[in-house]
């Protein structure tokens, strides 16, 4: 019998919209099926990746850099731990992917979207999320969760405007990919998220 290949499922959102108290959630509910997921993040996800990521969250660098530096941590990531997964069948849950490239280096830093399409066509082709979930909170909810968390890396310490710019970029792809992108409002308390993600869920 041919293996069927696995599910990739993305989160993405704002900072502070919530998508990594979702994430275990998410998590559970798969592996509660039996299904074997392989959870992993970007940037990052392979030992290189993650030194990448290092450098991305920390060190200044031009935004061309920056856009260029996600793609090679994601080249890496599709080909070494993805796609091998997929193919055994395994499903693969990614806190961020692609999308965040069109929302923070796009919509934040205003890199002209065909630079990101010529870098998506060339190491992604056209591998993608079968689904992905957009966790999306008005800026006030999300600058006040950011207050919270811990030391602020480059991303998180940006200006309310940058922020703003990434969300509108994230709901303009959502509105040009609806049957991929699901919008949850992430103001909503974890309990109706929660009944939301269920019902998504019951439908793959
Ligand atoms: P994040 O996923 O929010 O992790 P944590 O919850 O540990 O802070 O951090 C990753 C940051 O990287 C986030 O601010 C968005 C940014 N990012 C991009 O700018 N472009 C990308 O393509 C990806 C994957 C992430």
């Amino acid at each position: 019998m041919a293996i069927q290949p696995g599910k990739f499922i993305t989160l993405e959102g704002v900072d502070g919209a919530g998508k990594s108290t979702h994430l275990d959630y998410l998590a559970d509910k798969i592996r509660a099926r039996g299904i074997e997921l392989i959870v992993t993040r970007e940037p990052g996800g392979t030992p290189l990746g993650e030194k990448l990521r290092a450098l991305l969250l920390n060190d200044p660098m031009q935004p061309d850099t920056e856009l260029m530096l996600m793609y090679a941590a994601r080249a890496e990531h599709v080909a070494a731990l993805i796609k091998p997964a997929l193919t055994r069948g395994a499903w693969v849950l990614s806190d961020r992917f692609s999308d965040a490239s069109y929302a923070y280096q796009c919509g934040g830093r205003g890199i002209d979207a065909t630079r990101l399409k010529a870098l998506e066509a060339w190491t992604l082709a056209d591998f993608g999320p079968d689904l992905t979930l957009l966790f999306d909170v008005a800026p006030e909810v999300a600058e006040s969760r950011r207050a919270q968390a811990r030391t602020a890396d480059r991303f998180e310490q940006e200006q309310a405007a940058f922020f703003a710019r990434v969300r509108a970029a994230y709901l303009e792809r959502a509105k040009a990919e609806p049957g991929r992108i699901r919008v949850i409002d992430a103001s909503h308390g974890i309990e109706p998220i929660r009944a939301e993600l269920d019902r998504i869920m019951e439908g793959l």
